[in-house]
């Protein structure tokens, strides 16, 4: 069923575990998504960026995410993932998404705060909920390239005052974590994430969670993330089998049967992860 995020997020952050807010870009990826939250009977959050809506059509991935959430019995909320623009997110939510993630954290705080307000006052008007993002999370995303030298990481007592300031339901934090792939072991900074936790109210979120070990997402959730987002490593998870596939199968053509063991490798990367989030069972 399609439900709020709001409601999903605040459920998790209530006892104490995360819901994953996984990425897709087509009906195979949205297929393994939701049978993995289907088969753990996990809550899940779909999520979009603004460049798998430009490879998919608006008209159609939304449409498919929302369909195929109705179709399952466990909760499914539709995200908008690093929203770059006001206009990006009205879109959105003529669509129908349930909650969207404006990204103006690449800005100085004020206009950062700025943006968000706009961002909020028109999603709240139709009972959309909003992420925003303080600090500068390092890595690649989509449109969104982060330098190593220009990352930073989220304040404290920023964070509290952006949260009072902005009026965002959910605050995608800096603590170490990075788009893409990790060079080396990633080392997050569970004492900024307490600190963090104490001062705000709201759920936190998780960007770039592919490649962090599994020990260290369980340490976040019980500091307190309550949405963590993964990409990459369903990415990886596709390409390897299609390449696996091929290699043995090189002269298939059916698309159906080059496809199948990617959707198979998916959806294991998602049920592990629903695992380590604490959400097995929630739905
Ligand atoms: O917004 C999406 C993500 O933060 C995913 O990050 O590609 O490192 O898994 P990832
Ligand atoms: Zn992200």
């Amino acid at each position: 069923m399609l439900v709020s995020s709001k409601d999903l997020l605040l459920d998790a952050q209530k006892h104490g575990y995360a819901v994953g807010a996984f990425n897709t870009n087509n009906l195979e990826i949205t297929h393994a998504i939701l049978r993995a939250a289907q088969a753990n009977r996990a809550p899940v959050l779909v999520q979009i960026s603004a460049g798998a809506l430009k490879y998919a059509g608006i008209e159609f991935l939304p449409m498919i995410v929302a369909k195929e959430a109705k179709l399952v019995d466990v909760p499914v909320a539709i995200h908008l993932d690093h929203g770059p623009s006001f206009d990006s997110v009205v879109q959105c939510l003529r669509a129908g998404f349930t909650s969207v993630m404006r990204d103006a954290s690449k800005l100085p705080f004020d206009e950062n705060v700025a943006e968000v307000v706009k961002v909020v006052e028109a999603s709240h008007a139709v009972g959309v909920p909003v992420e925003a993002e303080l600090g500068k999370i390092g890595g690649t995303e989509e449109h969104v390239v982060v330098s190593e030298r220009e990352a930073s990481m989220t304040d404290p007592d920023e964070a509290a005052k952006f949260v009072d300031a902005s009026g965002c339901d959910f605050l995608a934090v800096a603590i170490g974590n990075a788009h893409g792939f990790y060079k080396g072991d990633p080392k997050l900074d569970f004492d900024r994430l307490a600190e963090i936790r104490e001062r705000v109210s709201v759920p936190l979120v998780l960007h770039g969670a592919s490649g962090i070990p599994d020990e260290q997402i369980g340490k976040a959730v019980r500091r307190g993330i309550t949405k963590i987002n993964i990409d990459t490593e369903i990415r990886h998870a596709f390409a390897t089998a299609v390449r696996a596939y091929l290699a043995e199968n090189p002269e298939q053509i059916d698309p159906r049967k080059i496809l199948a063991p990617a959707m198979q490798a998916m959806q294991a990367v998602v049920e592990h992860k629903i695992e380590i989030f604490g959400s097995v069972g929630r739905a």
